[in-house]
């Protein structure tokens, strides 16, 4: 019996902000002077009842604003990467919201060298990752070309872009000049599509926008035509069991509809998304949709096997993770 908790795994949609646990929310906001509308760390736990992507993004992006030196964001990365570490996590492409810190006054500079002490230092100890710089689509799309032009003197330490925030309203295509510049400048490219919006925004995420891979995508299903493209062409989509759950994209686990993206011969895999405010890790989500859905252990290392197919990792590294995977299912 495989164990989904520990099984080989690569986390490829996680957004570094949503993994401020309230423990370290609240020492944060003590070391930063910053006020929280909640008594404590169970308070906290108790808000966390969501009705859509909406609701949660209100508390989510509330509670960035602890996140002040590049100390925070290099202890909140540290975090996750212990936890990720204990769930069978080998390489994790992260996404950031420089945006949201910005307007809090946050320097890009900051928040990528917090995050990237982290990342060294784990690399050191064998678990590799790259850095994934999302743009909020709920903001103008000038915002977004500038965000990227700072980001250019951080070539070194960024290494794809992505599209995040509230999605229905803001189709992928308001992007498409971020997009190309971006990619000409070397990014790769990812973007939330078909989490709450409508198969047409996984369409310009792939056509406008020339992304590589589709976090969340889980409304493809309600178009047979993009069913067919994702799969001839092989484009991963990260797909998120718990946050879909709590964000109410889909009624329960036991509905989840990764089973049926799996059956369509489809690149799905696993991931937590924002798994402080969601209620689980990578291992732990896999573990639930394990149960939920009643997956063997031949679609649990299929899983892990499509995370690392779906990763940016380079042809050798790739195969070395799932050589790892073979020996162990
Ligand atoms: N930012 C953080 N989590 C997100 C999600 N699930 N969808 C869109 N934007 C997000
Ligand atoms: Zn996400």
């Amino acid at each position: 019996m495989i164990d989904p908790l520990t099984l080989p795994k690569a986390e490829l949609h996680l957004h570094i902000e949503g993994t401020l646990e309230p423990e370290l929310m609240f020492k944060l906001a003590r070391r930063n002077g910053v006020r929280l509308p909640y008594p404590d760390a169970e308070a906290v736990r108790r808000a966390y009842r969501f009705s859509n992507l909406q609701s949660f993004l209100d508390v989510y992006y509330r509670a960035c604003s602890v996140l002040i030196h590049e100390r925070d964001f290099y202890e909140l990365t540290a975090a996750y990467l212990a936890r990720a570490r204990d769930q069978g996590v080998r390489h994790v492409e992260i996404f950031f919201d420089p945006q949201t810190h910005a307007a809090r006054g946050v320097q890009l500079e900051t928040v990528v060298r917090g995050i990237g002490r982290a990342l060294t230092e784990a690399r050191q100890r064998g678990m590799t990752s790259y850095l994934i710089m999302c743009f909020l689509r709920d903001r103008p799309v000038d915002d977004a070309m500038a965000t990227l032009e700072q980001a250019l003197a951080h070539r070194d330490a960024i290494f794809g872009v992505g599209l995040d925030s509230a999605e229905v309203g803001h189709p992928p295509e308001k992007f498409r000049d971020v997009f190309d510049r971006a990619i000409n400048a070397g990014f790769r490219a990812v973007a939330h599509a078909g989490e709450e919006g409508p198969p047409e925004y996984i369409w310009q995420a792939l056509d406008v926008l020339g992304a590589e891979r589709i976090d969340h995508g889980v409304r493809c299903l309600e178009d047979r035509s993009l069913v067919q493209r994702l799969g001839t062409d092989r484009i991963p989509l990260t797909v998120c069991p718990f946050s879909n759950v709590k964000l109410r994209v889909v009624g329960s686990l036991e509905e989840h509809p990764l089973a049926k993206m799996l059956d369509h011969g489809l690149c799905a895999t696993v991931n937590s998304d924002d798994p402080a405010y969601f209620g689980g890790y990578v291992g732990d989500n896999l573990a639930g949709v394990a149960e939920a859905l009643r997956l063997d252990d031949s679609a649990l290392v299929h899983l892990a096997r499509n995370s690392f197919e779906a990763s940016f990792l380079d042809d050798a590294a790739r195969a070395r993770h799932i050589a790892e995977l073979t020996a162990a299912g």
